[in-house]
């Protein structure tokens, strides 16, 4: 993790409008679903299948939240156990610093990402794409709440989440609806979606989800 400094002092950077990194080296996918759909799970098959380097919004966030020192650990644990969208410029710089890190560990300036949770709201997707990179395709995996539901009390035995609760699931479905729904809805518009029934088995959204996803990378605009 950077020092506190080095995403306290994110407007110069957010406010360029030239992205850091250019989509002919690096290919950004956004992993969108509401809470419990089963993201960072198709996100882990598909970095042992594909190769891609997996970053997950939220974990960044509670890493930050953890680190001693950090001026934004209170913050972001208030937001996370109400299930409200923590100010972009602490998630967005925080995972330009994680893009980075993983291309230089890797001594390359190529590389695709799956960013799972992200953009949850539309100023994160504006601002993101304007300043960090442009996405390429949103896997959206969509669920009804009552298998979510089923699903994050069962994870929250062993979590240790304080936001996998009865209330704060309540309060995180309708930020979902409210908030990043209509950013799922804004990428339709745009043709980027790939939208998978997240209801069967791990196994079989896999199937669905790596066969979808390899046609739609090797033929943007359809075979
Ligand atoms: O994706 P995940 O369920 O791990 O996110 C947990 C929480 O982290 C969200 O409910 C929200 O409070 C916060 N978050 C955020 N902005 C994001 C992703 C997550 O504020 N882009
Ligand atoms: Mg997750």
């Amino acid at each position: 993790m950077p020092p506190a400094t080095e995403i306290a002092a994110p407007a110069a950077q957010l406010s360029q409008t030239t992205p850091v990194f250019s989509p002919s080296d690096v290919t950004v996918v956004f992993v969108l679903g509401g809470p419990g759909a089963g993201k960072g799970t198709q996100c882990a098959r598909l970095v042992a299948e594909q190769g891609f380097t997996h970053l997950s919004a939220g974990d960044l966030l509670r890493e930050e939240q953890n680190r001693p020192g950090s001026q934004f650990g209170q913050l972001i644990k208030d937001y996370i156990k109400d299930g409200l969208i923590v100010p972009m410029e602490v998630t967005i710089k925080l995972l330009e610093n994680a893009m980075t890190e993983a291309l230089r560990q890797k001594g390359t300036t190529k590389g695709r990402f799956l960013i799972d949770g992200f953009p949850r709201k539309m100023d994160q997707a504006h601002k993101f794409e304007e300043a960090v990179c442009p996405a390429k395709l949103v896997l959206f995996f969509d669920c009804p709440e009552k298998v979510m539901e089923e699903r994050l009390l069962e994870r929250g035995k062993t979590s240790g989440r304080t936001d996998d609760n009865a209330e704060s699931i309540r309060k995180r479905f309708r930020t979902f609806v409210e908030t990043s729904m209509p950013v799922v809805n804004f990428y339709e518009g745009e043709g980027k979606v790939i939208k998978v029934d997240a209801t069967p088995t791990p196994e079989d959204v896999f199937k669905t989800t790596n066969k979808l996803l390899t046609e739609k990378l090797a033929f943007p605009r359809g075979p």
